[in-house]
This record gives structure tokens, C-alpha cells and sequence, in this order.
């Protein structure tokens, strides 16, 4: 029975504080609360007096099943400040006001919230939120200046819009799913890839056959974007070369967009002379039109004159000269037959460390799903099957190879 795996809990029984301090973007917040509690997260909710003007408790009490913290003073909660701040794996704030960001930058301590950052010893993220003005303000940026000092993380406003009437600028709170993703940054246990450069391609390539029509493939850049999320997690700095197509990149990752395979296969070279490894996930057209028509070709009375084809350039042959000597490569190799004969011929030819091999006819598989079978095939000839997994669980093993294969080096 093949059977969808479960869904990924990756923080089960982590302790995450979410810190909400009184700003437009708080609504936001409930979200993320919402995400962290279904990643298996324990969430402790604190917010400011001022928060609890912009939502209520409540909405954060039963997004997270756990109670919210708001008081200092309180009978019965006379040292929450020293308990929430201790049992913390990581504490994110978002929003964090302009007016907590000059409390958490000076040390001050007269609310819940700004205690515990004083009584913390885990990782900080803070994510400040205000009008464009705010953020502008010389004060602002020396509170944000002194926080980094302090050794909080900040992430930055995105540029966009603001609250009603006050048009577009720098100063919106980045999405939930961006906060999310550095929620797990910081959850990581030790940043094994700290240090490392790692190039990721994803996606498919299309191949024009006139200005209005390509050739491509089906495949939709997941694989490829769980690698470079992974990595990126684990501490390593991240270029991920990607395909058209709806791709979520971490947030961290430098992202170089392609659209065909010999614009993919410049993108790799230019990016590989300093990488410590390259994992190479796209799946780039084999074939191109041979001569791409000017013009849309018209439908006519008969049938159109049949397309030439030409071989695209193998990205990864066609680089060996430019990686690093000593860096890891992978290869995927996506089959319909004879899976592992073809997979360990790409070993050689490729100068591959590791093939990742996989069975597009297979249940589960390959393209478009959430979930893969692969089988990795090592230099040394050992084949290790995977059950059927979620794509973000199969790159966390083949970046555990990675790391292995880096840490023999
Ligand atoms: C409607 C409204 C929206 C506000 N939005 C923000 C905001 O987005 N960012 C910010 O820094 N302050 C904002 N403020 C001001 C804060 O609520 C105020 O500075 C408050 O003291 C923050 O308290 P806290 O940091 O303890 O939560 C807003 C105020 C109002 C009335």
C-alpha cells in the first residue's frame, strides 16, 4: 500500500515564544501562529498591552490551544517573565513596534514581553513593522543598529503596502510563511553548513519554438526548493538557479531566475567556482527547437512543418571544468526505465558524488507531487531505497549525505 506519508511536524515539542507587540501587522501574527502550532511547535503567545488593542487573546488562544501571556503583575503569574524566557527554544516578536524595538534596544523591562527578552538565552528574531517614516526615522535605525549589537536578529520590513491611506514603502511586515521559514533557521540545532557556499538549480527549462509556445516539462521546482530551504536552515549560504514556474525560494537564498537550459547552464558555471557542493534538481530540456521561428507560427489549412530538435547542452558535463576541485556534486536522474542502470552511468560520466534516482512512473513520484521515492546511489556503488517521503524529508537526507560527504573532505 503506497499511502500518503504524515504531515511533516518538524518542531514537534520545540518551545517557540511569539512575541506581539501593538502594530497594524499584529492580525498577521495569527497566522503565524497558526503555522508554527501546525509545524508541532508548543506556542507560547505574549503580547503587549498595546497589542491586545489590535486583536484579541482569544484568536491567538485557539490557534495555539495554550493560554496567551499579556500581565506582569498578576496573581499566579508573578515570574512568567523568568519561566517563558526559560523554557524558549527561540523567541520571534512580529510585529515588533517601533516603540519595542527602542525598548528591546535599551534594555528596558515594563512590560511582559521586554522582560523576557532580558531573562532569554535562546536565539531572537525580531521583526519590526511601522509607517515608512518610522522605519526612516535616525532613531529607528540607531535602536535597529544597537539591536543587531545586542545580538538580536533582525529581519528587515519588505517594501510595499501600508496601512489604508498611507500608500506603499518600506516598513510592511514581511509575510507569515517568510517569518515561518526563519523561525526554522533559528530552530536549527547547529548550522552544520555554516561557512558553505551551495548552488541549487530547480525547476524545469522551456525551449522556444516560436514567440508564443515553448517545450518544457512538467516539473514544478519542489524538490529543488526543499534542497535549497534545507540548506539554507542548516547555515549555508544559497544560490538557487531556478526554472520558470511558481517556485517558493527561501528566504534567504539568492535566487537566479532562467529561462532555458543554456541559460541555466551559464547561470550554473558562473555560480560554481567558489561552491562547496552543487545540487543540481532542475530537470532542463534534453531537446530545443532547432530554429526557433521569428514569428508565431500560423495554423494554416495542413498541418505545420514538423520541429527539428537539437540537444541542449549537459549542464553538468559541460561545467566540470569550472567547480571548485573538492566539491560535492549531485545529480538527480529522473527515469521512466531501467532506473538504477541509468542513474549509476550518470556517476561517471557526470562525476557525480551522489545520484538521486527516481522513478517518474512510480506512484507518489516525481513531478508535481509533494512526495518522492528515490533511491541514492553513492560513488562507491552503494544504492540506499528511501520509503515514500514528503520532498522536504528527502532533502534532509541527501543534505545529511552532503554534510558526510563535505565533513570526508
Ligand atoms: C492604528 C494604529 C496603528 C499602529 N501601527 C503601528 C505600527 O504598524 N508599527 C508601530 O511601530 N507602531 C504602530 N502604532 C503605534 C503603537 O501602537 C504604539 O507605539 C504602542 O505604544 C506600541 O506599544 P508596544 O510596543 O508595547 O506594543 C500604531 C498605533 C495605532 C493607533
Amino acid at each position: 500500500m503506497s499511502g500518503a506519508p504524515a504531515p511533516l511536524r518538524p518542531y514537534a515539542g520545540q518551545r517557540v515564544l511569539l512575541g506581539v507587540s501593538g502594530g497594524i501587522a499584529s492580525y498577521k501574527s495569527a497566522w503565524l501562529a497558526r503555522l508554527l502550532t501546525l509545524a508541532g511547535a508548543e506556542v507560547d503567545v505574549v503580547m503587549t498591552p498595546a497589542a491586545l488593542e489590535f486583536v484579541g487573546a482569544i484568536t491567538f488562544e485557539a490557534l495555539t490551544g495554550r493560554p496567551v501571556h499579556s500581565q506582569i503583575f498578576g496573581a499566579g503569574n508573578a515570574l512568567d517573565h523568568v519561566k517563558l524566557a526559560k523554557a524558549a527554544r527561540a523567541i520571534v516578536v512580529a510585529p515588533a513596534t517601533a516603540d519595542f524595538c527602542a525598548r528591546a534596544a535599551t534594555g528596558q523591562a515594563n512590560d511582559l514581553l521586554s522582560a523576557i527578552l532580558l531573562a532569554a538565552d535562546c536565539p531572537v528574531l525580531l521583526v519590526p513593522a511601522m509607517n515608512d517614516r518610522m522605519w526612516a526615522h535616525a532613531q529607528t535605525k540607531e535602536n535597529v543598529a544597537h539591536l543587531h549589537k545586542l545580538g538580536y536578529r533582525v529581519l528587515p520590513p519588505d517594501e510595499g503596502m501600508l496601512a489604508a491611506g498611507e500608500g506603499s514603502g518600506p516598513g510592511r511586515m514581511p509575510e507569515p510563511e517568510t517569518i515561518f521559514a526563519y523561525a526554522g533557521w533559528l530552530l536549527e540545532d547547529h548550522h552544520a553548513l555554516g561557512g558553505k557556499r551551495i548552488v541549487v538549480t530547480a525547476g524545469p527549462t522551456r525551449e522556444p519554438v516560436d514567440p508564443v509556445r515553448f517545450l518544457s516539462n512538467h516539473s514544478s521546482g519542489k524538490m529543488g526548493a526543499a534542497i535549497a530551504a534545507a540548506a539554507w536552515r542548516r547555515g549555508a549560504e544559497v544560490v538557487l538557479i531556478a526554472g520558470p514556474g511558481n517556485i517558493v525560494a527561501p528566504p534567504g537564498a539568492c535566487v537566479v531566475r532562467v529561462e532555458t537550459t543554456e541559460q541555466m547552464r551559464d547561470a550554473v558555471a558562473r555560480a560554481i567556482d567558489d561552491a562547496d557542493a552543487l545540487i543540481m534538481a532542475a530537470a532542463p530540456a534534453d531537446f530545443r527547437p532547432a530554429t526557433p521561428a521569428s514569428q508565431k507560427i500560423k495554423k494554416g489549412d495542413g498541418a505545420p512543418a514538423p520541429l527539428e530538435l537539437a540537444p541542449t547542452p549537459d549542464i553538468l558535463v559541460s561545467t566540470i571544468a569550472a567547480r571548485r576541485p573538492g566539491a560535492v556534486v549531485v545529480g538527480f536522474a529522473l527515469e521512466t526505465t531501467d532506473l538504477l542502470a541509468n542513474a549509476r552511468a550518470k556517476l561517471g560520466r557526470k562525476e557525480l558524488d551522489l545520484v538521486v534516482a527516481n522513478d517518474a512512473t512510480e506512484e507518489g513520484a516525481g513531478f508535481g507531487v509533494d512526495t518522492n521515492r528515490v533511491t541514492l546511489v553513492g560513488r562507491e556503488g552503494a544504492e540506499e531505497r528511501l520509503p515514500l517521503m514528503d520532498k522536504r524529508e528527502v532533502a534532509d537526507v541527501i543534505l545529511d549525505r552532503v554534510v558526510r560527504l563535505l565533513d570526508g573532505r
